[in-house]
């Protein structure tokens, strides 16, 4: 009797104590398999790391990390160790994957490959306390760990995000900055979107005026297409390229994190910037170019229902020189970026002005093509033969099927996953980047609380994404991608906002099996996941808990408002009467009648009796403007 009741004491302990264990591992992305087990080691006063020197890569970040936020002695040793990397032959995990096991010995982490060790340390980081991401001495941290056994891989081998650097520039060390965001969370590939209408980011030794000139535009603060066009003489003070010694620098800093980078030359449209560096390029030359600041200048619908350019952003294909040109340009970029592919953009190209032109025509007569979609065919058959022979691989955006695409070319979908779908089926290898689901500049909560570009994004849809889509091969879909477009972000700190903690969905959905996948579970790790980002000083939204606001209209012209929390255990409140609510306010249960002498809506969101969240005034202009009518 006595002895039972011990031994049920215990296994309430032990439960208990995995339990809280287990509450608290939240690691993102979800891990192949892991059990976790009771008890915790904790990092002794001196740290050991045994790695063979093949892994220094690897061995040197974790040392160089520990002492900075332990401020403990980290030695790396053949001896008894804490920290313990080992290289070993397991087809199980390929080239990404690894196990992991904390235990009372310690850390074991166990690789094919660097990457796989890199890969698990990201994991013991997400174990440790949230201090650990921090960049100063965390003195007075316990450094325990769960004892966890882990194997882990991804499921795709592209798991990407791209920054544009062109709309608005981020230097250097602001990249490195983006990439170290990038690590945690086991992204592999950085797309770099490097030209576009606002401005050439990289300089071309052979072609000085992409940089002298294309580089640089005139400054606005305001509000995106909602801005004057420049004057022809106003200064063009805001801008920037890389030289070639930094794209060097960024590549290999983003190499030592197992990250390949993918430049992008944004061709033949969204060229106003080399358009303006050399107006001889676009079939309208003798136009004063200026690189574009802002203001609108594209009609989306203006050509035959496709998008036109009031300012002539493309390339003449039927001119030499513009192959001559790309040539000396993908020459000096091929050999500076590693990785076997170059995207070379395509979207979006506007025909309009290669219509009217007569030089076009004459091709078009010369080379039989029949239509615009084939000349665009043609245009990036030229290019992807010029790519080829700098010795890489082509990709592009989904327009590139259009009138035809050929060979090893590979396509990234962002018109939804039809592209991508239309690609594999004629056996190109896709990357999926669907606007509706990865795209993480769109606005990521209330569109009232929120600066509006162009469309709302929830990461709850975005965690949604399947990248395979039914009927296609999975071994022509590479990967995942997140796109952060920056026309509206002016900095660093802003796009950190914008990419966190919506692509936290786009790196589980890349890297983690489809049957881990739960929305529940993984919003409550993300909620987890911000004491992480506040101590590594990463600054990102907190939207999830922006109720999702929807309006009702019924035929008798009322109408309600309905509220949903996009995570789990959120307390509404809100005042239709202009008045600041809180928790005695109005609790939300079910819709609502807004009667007409109704001004604005309030929202506010609390859990266990505490705010969360940020506090919503929706205007009733935005209510109507929303609402479904239901009939
Ligand atoms: C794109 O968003 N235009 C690729």
């Amino acid at each position: 009797m006595k002895l039972n009741k011990i031994l049920s004491i215990a296994v309430i302990i032990s439960g208990l104590s995995t339990a809280t264990i287990a509450q608290n591992i939240s690691i993102i992305p979800e891990p192949y398999q892991m059990t976790t087990k009771p008890g915790n080691y904790t990092l002794p006063k001196s740290i050991a790391i045994n790695a063979p020197s093949s892994a220094n890569v690897v061995s040197d970040q974790i040392a160089a990390k520990l002492r900075t936020t332990t401020g403990r002695v980290v030695s790396l040793t053949k001896n008894k160790s804490s920290i313990d990397l080992q290289i070993i032959n397991d087809a199980n995990l390929g080239t990404e994957g690894y196990t992991l096991d904390i235990n009372e010995k310690g850390i074991q982490i166990k690789a094919n490959a660097n990457a796989g060790l890199f890969f698990g340390w990201q994991t013991v980081m997400q174990l440790l306390p949230a201090a650990v991401y921090s960049n100063t001495l965390q003195a007075n941290t316990n450094w325990t760990l769960p004892y966890v056994s882990i194997l882990d891989k991804p499921r795709f081998g592209w798991r990407g995000m791209m920054l544009d650097v062109s709309r608005h520039f981020f230097n250097k060390a602001e990249v490195l900055t983006f990439i170290d965001d990038m690590v945690r969370y086991k992204y592999n590939r950085f797309h770099w979107h490097l030209t576009d209408d606002q401005g050439w980011r990289i300089e071309i030794k052979s072609l000085p005026k992409l940089t002298s000139v294309g580089a640089w535009r005139a400054e606005r603060k305001g509000k995106w297409m909602n801005t004057p066009a420049p004057g022809i003489n106003e200064p063009k003070t805001y801008g920037g390229f890389y030289t070639q010694e930094d794209i060097k620098e960024v590549v290999a800093y983003a190499k030592a994190r197992f990250i390949e980078v993918i430049p992008e030359i944004d061709i033949p449209g969204h060229s106003l910037a080399m358009n303006t560096a050399y107006p001889f390029l676009s079939t309208t030359p003798n136009y004063p170019f200026q690189v574009n600041a802002g203001e609108e200048f594209m009609d989306w619908e203006g050509f035959n229902g496709h998008v036109a350019a009031k300012i002539d952003n493309s390339l003449d294909p039927s001119n030499e020189t513009v192959y001559e040109y790309l040539d000396k340009i993908f020459g000096e970029i091929a050999p500076l970026f590693p990785f076997e592919y170059i995207h070379m953009g395509g979207d979006e190209n506007p025909k309009n002005n290669w219509e009217k032109s007569s030089n076009v025509q004459a091709l078009m007569k010369k080379e039989g093509l029949k239509d615009q979609n084939e000349v665009q065919s043609y245009f990036v058959r030229r290019v992807q033969k010029i790519i080829n022979s700098k010795g890489k691989k082509m990709m592009g955006w989904d327009e590139i099927l259009e009138g035809g695409l050929s060979g090893d070319a590979a396509v990234m979908s962002w018109r939804g996953i039809k592209g991508g779908i239309e690609a594999a089926k004629k056996g190109h290898k896709v990357v999926m980047s669907p606007n509706d689901y990865n795209y993480i500049d769109f606005y990521q909560g209330e569109v009232t609380a929120e600066g509006k570009v162009y469309r709302g994004l929830r990461m709850k849809t975005t965690y949604g994404f399947e990248p395979i889509p039914e009927g296609i091969d999975p071994n022509l879909i590479l990967g995942n991608q997140a796109n952060q477009w920056t026309e509206q972000i002016f900095d660093i700190r802003y796009a950190q906002y914008m990419t966190w903690p919506r692509s936290m969905a786009v790196a589980e959905t890349s890297w983690s099996p489809k049957e881990k996948k739960n929305w529940n579970s993984f919003s409550k790790k993300v909620e987890r996941q911000f004491e992480k980002l506040d101590a590594a000083n990463v600054r990102y939204a907190i939207s999830i808990y922006d109720p999702i606001v929807t309006t009702e209209l019924n035929t008798k012209g009322e109408l309600f408002g309905i509220m949903e929390g996009e995570v789990e255990g959120l307390d509404i409140y809100y005042t239709i009467n202009d008045q600041m609510p809180d928790n005695y306010s109005e609790k939300y249960t079910a819709p609502f009648l807004i009667p007409d002498d109704v001004l604005s809506l309030r929202v506010i969101s609390y859990r266990n009796g505490k705010q969360i969240g940020k506090y919503l005034n929706i205007p009733i202009e935005s209510l109507r403007k929303r609402a479904v009518k239901v009939l």
